[in-house]
């Protein structure tokens, strides 16, 4: 690379290097490549050794569950500025442990937040510009959880945010909900390149967090958005078109349980908008429930 005195790279400011760089994960590149080769399972293993000692050497924190319900404003999480090491990790067994240890370890939602976003474990927080933990009121009595963050949530820190978001929005409008009467949040916290599916072993990953960030606001309902989500804390191989509108119940551990229900997506109504006519019904059945007195929760 060639600099100059006015602090240009090759011709270019660094706000116009960033925005290259920005085009280029938007595109879905999440490495970049050197003229000699690097051994990146390599690097795995040995940053996933790395984390059960780095572990050790930390105090345990004790799990409680009383601050669960303490409503705090949502700010999104910006990730810390120290770069994380450039390496593409692998998730594995080891690393799937330790993500469960500091999902089990957050006493709280503000907790995990701060755990999830100093978390290394996972190779797509390396490629996200934000960890996207979750927006509006966790004491809310229902929760949405959708699949990943897109490229506006990534940029802003905040899930459903996008062309996807503002149809949820308009949705949650019509059975008088909206973001401060429900909360809101995703399977996977950091945006998969160029907006791929997560991989199995990504959802392993994650799937710890989630877990414990349902069982810490404990709402009354859940509402699973689209396939990943509801494959993966339903733990069916079913799609989204045959479960859809059908109630059963979410355990994050096993003394809760909580009426779940998977819906479409609304990226999947963009895309289809004849099926708003199914989410309509699956929304008006959410409503039913939650306006259900306490007590009277037979689905
Ligand atoms: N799609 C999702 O599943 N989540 C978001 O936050 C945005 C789009």
């Amino acid at each position: 690379m060639v600099s100059n005195g006015d602090n240009k790279v090759q011709g270019k400011t660094p706000g116009e290097l960033m925005e290259i760089l920005h085009f280029y994960a938007d595109a879905g590149v999440d490495c970049v490549l050197e003229e000699a080769p690097i051994n990146r399972f390599k690097q795995a293993t040995e940053i996933s050794n790395e984390i059960p000692k780095a572990r050790q050497s930390e105090q345990p924190r004790a799990a409680h569950h009383q601050d669960a319900h303490q409503k705090q404003p949502q700010a999104p999480t910006v990730q810390a500025s120290t770069p994380p090491p450039l390496a593409a990790t692998v998730p594995d067994e080891a690393a799937v442990s330790d993500a469960r240890e500091t999902a089990r370890n957050a006493p709280n939602v503000d907790a995990l937040r701060e755990a999830l976003a100093s978390f290394n474990g996972c190779n797509l927080r390396f490629g996200a510009r934000n960890t996207v933990f979750a927006d509006g009121n966790p004491a809310a009595q229902v929760m949405f959880i959708g699949e990943a963050p897109g490229r506006d949530e990534d940029r802003q820190g905040l899930p459903f945010v996008g062309r996807a978001g503002q149809l949820l929005d308009k949705m949650l409008t019509a059975i008088s909900l909206d973001r401060t009467s429900c909360y809101i949040t995703n399977m996977i916290p950091w945006r998969p390149p160029g907006n791929r599916s997560p991989t199995p072993l990504e959802i392993e990953l994650c799937r710890p967090f989630i877990e414990r960030h349902v069982e810490l606001v404990n709402p009354k309902v859940v509402v699973l958005l689209g396939n990943v989500s509801t494959k993966a804390l339903l733990g069916t191989t079913r799609g989204i078109l045959s479960l859809r509108g059908t109630w059963s119940q979410y355990h994050p551990n096993s003394d809760i349980s909580i009426p779940a229900l998977p819906t479409l997506h609304p990226a999947y109504l963009l895309r289809n908008p004849a099926q708003k006519k199914l989410s309509w019904q699956d929304f008006l059945s959410i409503r039913a429930h939650l306006d259900q007195p306490a007590g009277d929760q037979s689905q």
